[in-house]
C-alpha cells in the first residue's frame, strides 16, 4: 500500500455500469462535483468500461493480474455507484469484485444506487456479498429514484431534494470507517491475507 503523504483517505469510486450510453456518467460527474470540495478526500474514479477483466480469464486475487488491482489496494475505502439490472447489481460489478480479493479486505465500501426504485435491491445484494472480502458495508447510502428524470438540458444531474444531505452523510460515515478500519490494516501478526 502507497502512504497517502497529507493524510488524506483515499477513496475508490468504482463505476458498475459499462453500457454506452448509460446514466452512470452523469452521476459519476455529479459525485465528482459534489466531491471537490471535502478536504479529508482523495478521488479516484474507476470506470470498469475502461478496464479489461475479461471474464474467461479472471484469476482470484486480481494482485498483479489486473490492471486497477494496484488502485484498489491503494483506496482506503470505496463508493460502488451501481444501477439496478434485474432486481440486482450488474453482473460487470461482480466480476470487478470477484477478480479481487485482499485489496478490498478490511475497508468500508458505501453505496450510490439508482434505478427506478433507487437501486435498493442492488444495495441490499451487495451488503451480503461484501463480507465475504472482509469488507464491510456503510449503513447509509444514497438511493436514486427515477434519475434520469433529474437531468437537465445538457444531460447534468440535477439531485432532488434530500441527495446532497445524503451524499454527505453517507460520506462522513464512509470517513469514519476508512479511518478507523486504516490500523486494522497494518500487517498483521497472525499472517492472515
Ligand atoms: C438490464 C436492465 C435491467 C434493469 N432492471 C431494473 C430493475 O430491476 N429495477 C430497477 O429499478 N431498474 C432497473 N433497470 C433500470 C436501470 O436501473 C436504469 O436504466 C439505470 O439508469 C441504468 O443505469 P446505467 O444507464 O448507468 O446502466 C434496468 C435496466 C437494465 C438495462
Amino acid at each position: 500500500m502507497t502512504d497517502n503523504i497529507d493524510g488524506r483517505l483515499r477513496i475508490a469510486v468504482v463505476i458498475g455500469s459499462v453500457r454506452t450510453p448509460r446514466m452512470a456518467d452523469s452521476l459519476a460527474a455529479w459525485l465528482e462535483r459534489e466531491l471537490a470540495g471535502v478536504d479529508w478526500l482523495e478521488l479516484d474514479l474507476i470506470d470498469l468500461a475502461a478496464v479489461s477483466l475479461p471474464m474467461h480469464a479472471m484469476q482470484l486475487g486480481g494482485a498483479g493480474g489486473s490492471p486497477i488491482s494496484g488502485r484498489l489496494a491503494d483506496a482506503d475505502g470505496f463508493v460502488f455507484l451501481t444501477p439496478e439490472y434485474n432486481h440486482s447489481f450488474p453482473a460487470v460489478l461482480k466480476n470487478a469484485i470477484d477478480w479481487h480479493f485482499t485489496e478490498w479486505a478490511y475497508k468500508p465500501v458505501a453505496f450510490v444506487a439508482y434505478g427506478s426504485s433507487g437501486g435498493i435491491r442492488a444495495v441490499e445484494q451487495l451488503r451480503g456479498v461484501m463480507p465475504e472480502l472482509r469488507a464491510t458495508t456503510v449503513r447509509e447510502a444514497v438511493l436514486i429514484p427515477m434519475a434520469w428524470e433529474h437531468l437537465d438540458a445538457g444531460g447534468r444531474f440535477v439531485p432532488p431534494p434530500g441527495t446532497v444531505q445524503a451524499l454527505h452523510v453517507t460520506m462522513d460515515e464512509l470517513r469514519t470507517w476508512a479511518s478507523a478500519l486504516r490500523s486494522v490494516r497494518l500487517p498483521d501478526p497472525a499472517g492472515r491475507q
